[in-house]
């Protein structure tokens, strides 16, 4: 076993990557996958059927539904709600029921990208997509794809700008934008960033 988890944690899945970390009363579900050098931290529930990459960090109170995917390096701040059925209703009985007999007709697979951040008390809402090293501002609800590298805030959220690599607002002039932090370069154009080169 290369992971570790609190004695509290239930861990029902074997698909557990080395140097993880699952902290207290988090509960990993039986056919849920997580990568290597996670951390996951305490009260939250990863269902089977989501895919949690490498380098993912998961802060306190999150449930990863099924169909979600973390890609590696991604950061969920605390209680983000990710969703997997647009009109939800519940299957018991009343007039939803024979949706819910096949998966297909109501679960919609979401994918937060490569090193992208969601902020604390964000909402994803079902089947879309946030780009790499997008970044969701606390308390945003999302509603549409996020472009790479965008900022959105809000309800429902909109574009305030672009983040670099580094996770810190771009300063744009022209067609180019900058991080005064670390000093990458992007391209500006009408439908988003484009990394022109700095340091790795
Ligand atoms: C409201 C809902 C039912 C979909 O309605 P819809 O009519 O198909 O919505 P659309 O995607 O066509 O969006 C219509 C507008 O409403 C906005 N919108 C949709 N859902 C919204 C939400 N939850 N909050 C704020 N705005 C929302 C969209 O941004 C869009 O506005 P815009 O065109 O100005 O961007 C769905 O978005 C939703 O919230 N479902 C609940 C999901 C959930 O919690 N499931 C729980 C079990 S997993």
């Amino acid at each position: 076993m290369g992971f570790q988890a609190h004695p509290t944690a239930l861990v029902e899945s074997e698909s557990i990557g080395e140097g993880t970390r699952i902290w207290a009363f988090t509960h990993v579900m039986p056919g849920a996958v997580i990568g290597r050098n996670c951390n996951i931290a305490d009260h939250c529930h990863i269902e089977g059927g989501s895919v949690v990459g490498d380098n993912v960090t998961v802060k306190n109170l999150n449930m990863v539904t099924e169909g979600v995917t973390l890609e590696d390096g991604v950061f969920v701040g605390p209680h983000v709600v990710f969703t997997n059925d647009r009109y939800a209703r519940s299957p018991r009985g009343g007039h939803a029921g024979s949706r819910y007999a096949d998966k297909a007709s109501w679960l919609l697979p979401t994918v937060i990208r490569r090193g992208a951040t969601l902020g604390g008390g964000s909402v994803i809402l079902p089947g879309l997509v946030v780009g790499e090293y997008a970044m969701v501002a606390a308390g945003c609800v999302v509603t549409r794809d996020v472009p790479p590298h965008c900022l959105l805030k809000g309800n429902p959220g909109r574009p305030g700008g672009w983040v670099c690599f580094c996770g810190l607002p771009l300063v744009a002039a022209g067609g180019e934008a900058r991080c005064a932090n670390c000093g990458h370069q992007f391209e500006v154009t009408q439908s988003g960033v484009t990394p022109l080169g700095g340091p790795t």
